[in-house]
């Protein structure tokens, strides 16, 4: 049953692909290296393509192209190129009329081309979209920052921009050979994505499509970084049962590295640019082939004494072994360790600590520090044992508290933090692996929340939820000083009752209630959400109302409109930001017992509600963490402009007989 639906799947995109009534691309390729060519003629064979225009740094070679459709300064074969390809050796030429740029350039030659094409953007066609294939990261210390090509290549352009990353030898792409590979995108450029994903695909090569940028983006990047210890095992004649083990723990760490910025590590143990491309760059890569010359020659000339003699010493062996050839495995190392350095010494112990991260910092030591090869075999040990250590804590935290979901690596703000259901969600949260931000107008019972969560997981911020210019100011001093892993998952949850019957409610009562329960949850929601947006994060917001939103109770005047306000809210609030890969839903739960209700209920009133519940309960703080961690979890990611009643069923209405 399930094949059958791929097959026909399979079959709908070739025929869709294959008809006439698909807008065929213009394409434009930037770099006519070995890569560049195999991905050119991957794209010239694709039904959806109209043309390639190829640009080279060179006219001899854009002349050897168009005349004998070969490029042997790196490949081999003839025949490379079919009719749909024209080379160009000047961008202008190149660019003019492309709908599609793809870059497979080395990242020290892009930003000089972006400042180009940017001049010359007029030029493009109107709906151009560009896919980067460069794997490769940047760390820019000053604002501690990890940026990707797409992050780069997006500020510049200002074009919509995924990126393409897969086992891709380029040997066996010019042979024709099957292969697969991932599509990255934001939730924004989903068409974008499509149509990349269009021109991709032929006899021969499919690529899927993964609503994961970044975490496509790392996998690229990060495994170039293991393939390192791969190349430096080989250096020391270990055979297939050490690279068995690097992948396995480089794939760890990748994904536990990645956790960090927000990235799902399906991403890593699912998609073609993650196991797929770990494997093949660990077995057949350069990078591998290049740590490997790293190791005899450490053998024949002992230890680089400093960080540029290091560098220096990668770069004579990119010239002696791979011809000149560019590799970013190496500069990725770096950033990462760099980047790591940075983040716990901002943070404190317990965020990105290098010593939990043996093979990236063996690798980095080896690479920079003239440590000995030797190091990644040690280091290779430490993993394993850390494994153990790390699982068996796993189960007991999950055993001990309630682990539904895994928010590991994800930065959540609960407001009402302090006591009650916003203390109970804040503690799961944590329990579930979030780095929790809790906002409340008590600074003791923040403190005493900080203190009862694990070292370095959580910050308190004192705001008075009714003053929006302290809201505006405080979280946006958080977010800039916390920008590494920016607030994906938002609970609004502090909330103020004042029941009073319809001629007794005053205007304080109104401003109190309508304040902290609909204009404090309003502004904040606005303020963070843009910040998801401006990052391309996907997020997922809950808003914590009440039975009463859809209940008419007596004396519930403003608290209930409040709440139905909040209802409300989210829906417009889901519609709107759905487009960017951020859900908004409400939570409503009956009477939990906290501080609220106890002062708002009496025992007779309690005991008639009660009766009303058709579970004959009344819900917990537990119950309502549970319902609000599962829909801030990718778990819920098709859930957004929804309610859920936490309510033994009373909000259905209706009366036993
Ligand atoms: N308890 C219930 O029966 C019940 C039922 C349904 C919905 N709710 C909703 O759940 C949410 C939490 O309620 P609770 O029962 O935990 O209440 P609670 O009174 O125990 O906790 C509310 C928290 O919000 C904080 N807060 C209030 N005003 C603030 C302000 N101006 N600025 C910053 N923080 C402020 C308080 O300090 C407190 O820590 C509320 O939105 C409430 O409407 C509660």
């Amino acid at each position: 049953m399930h094949s059958s639906t791929a097959r026909q799947r399979l079959s709908n995109l070739t025929r869709h692909i294959s008809t006439s009534n698909v807008k065929r691309e213009t394409i434009c390729v930037l770099g006519a290296g070995s890569f560049g060519s195999a991905i050119t003629r991957v794209l010239a064979q694709a039904p959806a393509t109209e043309k390639v225009n190829l640009l080279c740094n060179r006219s001899s070679v854009a002349d050897e192209i168009n005349n004998l459709r070969t490029n042997r300064q790196y490949i081999k074969d003839d025949n490379v190129f079919p009719s749909k390809v024209t080379a160009h050796s000047s961008l202008i030429n190149s660019i003019t009329g492309a709908n599609i740029i793809v870059v497979v350039v080395p990242s020290n030659y892009l930003p000089p081309l972006l400042d180009e094409i940017k001049e010359s953007s007029h030029l493009l066609a109107k709906n151009a979209i560009v896919i980067s294939l460069v794997k490769s990261l940047h760390y820019d210390s000053n604002s501690n920052k990890l940026t990707t090509i797409c992050d780069e290549i997006s500020k510049k352009l200002n074009l919509p921009t995924v990126c393409l990353m897969g086992p891709n030898i380029y040997t066996e792409m010019i042979r024709d050979e099957f292969a697969e590979a991932t599509i990255g995108y934001c939730p924004i450029d989903i068409s974008a994505a499509i149509r990349a994903q269009q021109v991709f695909t032929t006899d021969t090569f499919r690529v899927s499509i993964c609503n994961d940028r970044l975490g496509v983006e790392l996998c690229g990047g990060l495994k170039n970084v293991i393939s390192l210890a791969s190349g430096f095992c080989e250096g020391l004649h270990q055979g297939s049962n050490t690279k068995a083990a690097v992948i396995r723990l480089g794939l760890k760490e990748m994904a536990t590295f990645s956790k960090h910025l927000g990235v799902s590590s399906k991403t890593f143990y699912e998609e073609s640019c993650g196991i797929g491309d770990l494997l093949l760059t660990c077995t057949v890569g350069r990078g591998r082939q290049l740590a490997k010359s790293f190791v005899e020659t450490y053998n024949a000339s002992g230890p680089c004494q400093t960080i540029q003699d290091s560098t220096l010493r990668w770069e004579n062996l990119e010239n002696d072994t791979l011809n000149g050839m560019k590799l970013p495995d190496w500069h990725n190392a770096k950033v990462v360790h760099d980047y790591m350095l940075n983040v716990s010494n901002t943070h404190g112990p317990g965020v990105l600590d290098v010593d939990s991260f043996p093979l990236f910092s063996a690798i980095y030591n080896i690479s920079y520090l003239g440590a000995p090869p030797s190091t990644i075999l040690d280091a290779l040990k430490i993993a394993v044992a850390g494994s153990d250590t790390e699982n068996e804590i796993a189960s007991v935290k999950v055993e001990g508290a309630f682990r539904n979901v895994d928010l590991t690596g994800k930065r959540a703000l609960v407001t009402g933090a302090g006591q009650g259901i916003g203390r109970a969600i804040a503690e799961h949260l944590s329990q579930c692996g979030a780095h929790v931000v809790g906002i409340d107008i008590n600074m003791e019972t923040l403190k005493d929340l900080q203190n009862t969560l694990p070292d370095g997981t959580c910050d308190v911020i004192k705001i008075n939820l009714l003053n929006t210019k302290e809201i505006e100011t405080k979280i946006t001093n958080y977010m800039q000083t916390n920008s590494t892993t920016p607030i994906s998952l938002l609970v609004n949850c502090a909330g103020v009752a004042k029941f009073q019957p319809f001629f007794e409610t005053t205007p304080e009562a109104f401003d109190l209630q309508v304040g902290v329960n609909v204009k404090a949850l309003f502004y904040l929601t606005q303020l963070i959400t843009k910040s998801m947006v401006d990052s391309k994060m996907n997020g997922s917001v809950v808003h914590i109302s009440s039975q009463s939103s859809t209940l008419p109770l007596a004396d519930h005047l403003i608290y209930s409109s409040s709440k139905a306000t909040v209802d409300h809210m989210a829906r417009i609030q889901a519609f709107e930001l759905g487009p960017f890969g951020i859900r908004v839903n409400t939570v409503r739960p009956t009477v939990v017992l906290t501080k609220l209700a106890l002062e708002q209920w009496d025992e007779k009133a309690l005991e008639v509600m009660k009766n009303q519940i058709p579970l004959r309960k009344l819900a917990t703080t537990k119950d309502v963490a549970l319902a609000v961690s599962w829909l801030l979890s990718d778990e819920a990611s098709m859930v957004t402009g929804s309610s859920l009643a936490v309510d033994g069923g009373r909000s259905m209405g209706g009366y036993g007989l």
